[in-house]
């Protein structure tokens, strides 16, 4: 393996770690998108990498703002950075929704009863409320917790290229991987 074959190696690698490993860098990473021709962006948790269809994914709540800004224009960037490695990561992609109800019902039953809750919200986030605890579920809501399925959605980050950039005290390097096709990755050294 040359180098630049380890590089997008160890980039699979580590993200796939984030999903089991407490504490990992890349488990919260930052996605930007366009809301009206403006920038906006989020922190979000990484909850799925299929290395082999090059794709992660994060779960969302459907009525959510980054939903809607994502199905007019599905072009999103995403930033991690791990600190004590000193790299970076900016991974372009476009997005698509999980269609697979099964695979979107699994995750569902999978998710920690505090992350379900979080869908269960009588108001679309975003929405104005007259105090900060307006939104908050009610006992017969939380009776059927199930219900807040109808609001989650998985977001599949289907990524073209990553801009990969290592903080080195020798020289910095930075290098710019796009998928050409299943498989296959065009490598290109570029200055810092
Ligand atoms: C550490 C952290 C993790 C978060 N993880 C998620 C997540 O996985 N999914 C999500 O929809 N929102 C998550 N949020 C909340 C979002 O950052 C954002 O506030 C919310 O989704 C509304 O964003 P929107 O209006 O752009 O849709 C997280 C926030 C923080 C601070």
């Amino acid at each position: 393996m040359n180098k630049e074959e380890k590089i997008i190696e160890s980039i699979w690698d580590e993200l796939e770690l984030s999903l089991t490993e407490s504490g990992h860098p890349f488990h919260i990473f930052s996605i930007a998108s366009i809301n009206n021709g403006q920038p906006d962006a989020r922190n979000v948790v990484l909850r799925g990498v299929e290395r082999k269809k090059n794709m992660i994914n994060f779960h969302t709540d459907s009525r959510s703002k980054k939903v809607s800004q994502l199905e007019e224009q599905a072009d999103i960037c995403a930033l991690f950075y791990d600190k004590k490695k000193k790299v970076q990561l900016r991974v372009y992609g476009k997005t698509s929704y999980e269609k697979d109800i099964q695979k979107i019902e699994n995750k569902w039953q999978n998710s920690k009863r505090m992350s379900k809750l979080c869908y269960l919200n009588k108001y679309p986030p975003g929405q104005n409320i007259s105090n900060p605890k307006d939104y908050l579920y009610d006992d017969i809501a939380l009776e059927n917790i199930d219900k807040g399925l109808s609001n989650f959605s998985i977001v599949n980050i289907n990524i073209k290229s990553i801009d990969w950039l290592f903080l080195n005290h020798k020289g910095h390097e930075r290098m710019l991987i796009e998928l050409i096709k299943k498989d296959s990755y065009e490598y290109n050294w570029i200055a810092p």
